[in-house]
């Protein structure tokens, strides 16, 4: 019980320390000050469809905290793709999530980085990028890029901490749906919903 709580801990501990060495490397491309928390993780993969059969795309799993999260809903490691920037996490996530589809790239250039899975159907989107570290036309952008590779009606979630949306209403275009305020999170996160149809 000792050793697994001490496990534990190490563990957490060694995650923040990559956390903080990501924001160093790039504090606008990180954009948040503490790894997200489990409760916030669950959250997000809870929109999964697990019996789908299509592979879930992650936007900048960072430590691996969603990561983890969605391989619990059930998602199989290579049902996942998941797409970092920063190199230091994405040497670490390929060590702790063997099988998992990472990719080290740019997420706002989904048609070059996605390779052999450009041209796939996703279950839905699970993005912690930084949105706000980014302009509002690319934003646009990567959600309606986001939205094409995926079923009518199913989401792309995204985890933010500012009071509204990052991404501007187009209510031709998408719809907009407020899914959850998380307290247990640093800082308090709000994550939304963008789909089609
Ligand atoms: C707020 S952190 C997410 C943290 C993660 N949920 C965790 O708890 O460790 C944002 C992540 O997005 C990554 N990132 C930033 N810009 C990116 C981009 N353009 N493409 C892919 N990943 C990006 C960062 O390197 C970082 O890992």
């Amino acid at each position: 019980m000792v050793r697994r709580l001490k496990e534990r801990f190490e563990k957490k501990f060694d995650e923040e320390i990559r956390f903080f060495k990501g924001m160093m490397q790039g504090p606008k491309s990180v954009g948040a000050i503490v790894p997200t928390s489990s409760v916030t993780a669950r959250k997000m993969a809870s929109v999964i469809n697990p019996q789908s059969g299509l592979p879930v795309l992650e936007l900048g799993p960072g430590t691996g905290v969603i990561t983890k999260a969605i391989l619990a809903r059930g998602v199989k490691p290579e049902n996942l793709v998941s797409i970092e920037y920063s190199e230091d996490f994405y040497d670490h996530l390929t060590q702790d999530f063997p099988g998992v589809n990472f990719i080290h790239g740019d997420a706002f250039d989904l048609p070059n980085v996605l390779g052999s899975f450009a041209d796939k159907t996703f279950d839905s989107v699970i993005s912690a990028v930084p949105l706000l570290s980014f302009p509002m036309p690319a934003r646009v952008r990567l959600l309606e890029d986001l939205l094409d590779r995926l079923p009518p009606g199913r989401p792309v979630v995204q985890i933010t901490y500012g009071p509204v949306s990052p991404i501007l209403a187009h209510p031709d275009r998408y719809q907009i749906q407020h899914f959850d305020f998380i307290v247990r999170n640093i800082p308090p996160a709000q994550l939304w919903i963008y789909r089609r149809g």
